[in-house]
C-alpha cells in the first residue's frame, strides 16, 4: 500500500500565525490559525514589531495544537513547508526560523512556499488543478492575473501599478471610519446600498491585464471629503457598494478577457479578497455561460491567510523536488515568477 504524503505547513508572513497539516495534498488534517487583527486594530493597520512579537509567543502553541489535531508527531511528517516571502521579513522570520529548526531536529525536507503560490494553491484543497489555468490573485498586497501551463510554474500576466485591492479597500474602510481589515466591512455595507455614486474604473491601454486602484481610492475620499464641506450626507452603504462595484467591474472584465485570450480550463480565485460576496457572485454570473471552463472559488476561511494553502503548494512543490537548505533565509519581496520550479 502506497504511504500517504503527510506535509506540514507554517505562514507567518503577515498578521496570522498559522500551521497546518494536509494528506495526499488535498486533505485538511489540521489548520489552525492565530490572528493578530485585535493586537492591529487600534492602529488601524498591521504594526510590523508588534507582529513578529506575536508571532514569537504563539508560533509552538500553534504548532503543537496542530499536531495534536492531525494526531501526529513529527516524526510521522514527509516534509515541513514554510512561506519562505513576500511578506514582512521579521514575520516572515520567525515561520522560517521555526520551520528550519523542526527539519534539522526532525531530519526532514525543507520546502519553501511563496505566499502567493499558497493562496493559488488554496483551490488545490477544493478540487484538482487543471492546466493551462489562470488564477485571479486579489490579496492585501497583490492583485495579480497568473498563468499557470503545470504545477510550479507561474507567468504574471498583468497585476497592479500602484494598490492591490485589499489595500484599496482597507484604505476606503478607514475613510468611512471602519476598523482595520476593512474589506469585510465594506463587503457587509455594500450589500445594504446601491452602486448609485459615480465612480472611475482605470481600463489602462487597451489589452492590458495591469490594474490600477489609487484613483479609485482617491476619487471615494474626494467624494466623502466634497460632500462634508458642502454640508451634505453621503449615504456610506451606497458608496461602499458604488466603490465595490467599481473594484468587481475591472476585476471580472479582466480575468473574462484573459480567460477567452489564454484558452484556459479554469479560473481560480485566490487571496483575502476572495472572500468579498460581490465578487464571487459577479465572477459566477460571469462564469455561468462559459461551458466547459470551469470557475473555482475556495470557501471563505482558505481565501484569508492560512497554512492549509501553504502545506498545499508545498506537497506539490515537494513532489517536483523543491528543497530549502538549512541556510533558507526570509525574502521579503520575492517575486513569484523568480519561485518557479
Ligand atoms: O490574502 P490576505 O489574507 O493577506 C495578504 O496576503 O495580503 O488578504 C487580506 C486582505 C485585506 O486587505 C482585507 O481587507 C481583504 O483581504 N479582505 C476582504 C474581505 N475579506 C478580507 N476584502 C473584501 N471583502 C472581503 N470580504
Ligand atoms: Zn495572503
Amino acid at each position: 500500500m502506497k504511504k500517504d504524503l503527510l506535509v506540514m505547513g507554517i505562514e507567518t508572513s503577515c498578521d496570522e500565525t498559522a500551521v497546518a497539516i494536509i494528506k495526499n495534498e488535498h486533505e485538511i488534517l489540521a489548520n489552525v490559525v492565530a490572528s493578530q487583527i485585535e493586537s492591529h486594530k487600534r492602529f488601524g493597520g498591521v504594526v510590523p514589531e508588534i507582529a513578529s512579537r506575536h508571532h514569537v509567543e504563539q508560533i509552538t502553541i500553534v504548532l503543537e495544537e496542530a499536531l495534536n489535531k492531525a494526531g501526529l508527531t513529527f516524526q510521522e511528517l514527509d516534509a515541513i513547508a514554510v512561506t519562505e516571502g513576500p511578506g514582512l521579513v521579521g514575520a516572515l522570520l520567525i515561520g522560517v526560523n521555526a520551520a528550519k529548526a523542526l527539519a534539522f531536529a526532525h531530519n526532514l525536507p525543507l520546502v519553501p512556499v511563496h505566499h502567493i503560490a499558497g493562496h493559488i494553491y488554496a483551490n488545490r484543497l477544493v478540487t484538482e488543478m487543471k492546466f493551462p489555468l489562470l488564477a485571479l490573485v486579489v490579496s492585501g498586497g497583490h492583485t495579480e492575473l497568473v498563468y499557470m501551463k503545470e504545477h510550479g510554474h507561474f507567468e504574471v500576466i498583468g497585476e497592479t501599478r500602484d494598490d492591490a485591492a485589499g489595500e484599496a479597500f482597507d484604505k476606503v474602510a478607514r475613510t468611512l471610519n471602519m476598523p482595520y481589515p476593512g474589506g469585510p466591512h465594506i463587503d457587509r455595507l455594500a450589500q445594504e446600498g446601491n452602486p448609485v455614486i459615480d465612480l472611475p474604473r482605470a481600463w489602462l491601454e487597451e489589452g492590458s491585464y495591469d490594474f490600477s486602484f489609487s484613483g479609485l481610492k482617491s476619487a471615494v475620499i474626494n467624494t466623502v471629503h466634497n460632500a462634508e464641506q458642502r454640508g451634505e450626507k453621503i449615504a456610506p452603504e451606497d458608496l461602499a457598494a458604488s466603490f465595490q462595484k467599481s473594484v468587481i467591474d475591472v476585476l471580472v472584465k479582466k480575468a473574462e478577457r484573459a480567460v477567452a485570450e489564454y484558452g484556459v480550463k479554469q479560473l481560480l480565485l485566490a487571496g483575502g479578497v476572495a472572500a468579498n460576496k460581490g465578487l464571487r457572485d459577479a465572477l459566477k454570473e460571469a462564469f455561468a455561460d462559459k461551458g466547459e471552463i470551469e470557475l473555482i472559488i475556495p470557501p471563505v476561511s482558505l481565501c484569508t491567510d492560512n497554512a492549509a494553502m501553504i502545506a498545499a503548494a508545498g506537497s506539490i512543490m515537494f513532489k517536483k523536488g523543491k528543497r530549502a537548505e538549512l541556510a533558507l533565509n526570509a525574502n521579503p519581496g520575492l517575486e513569484i515568477e523568480k519561485y518557479n520550479n
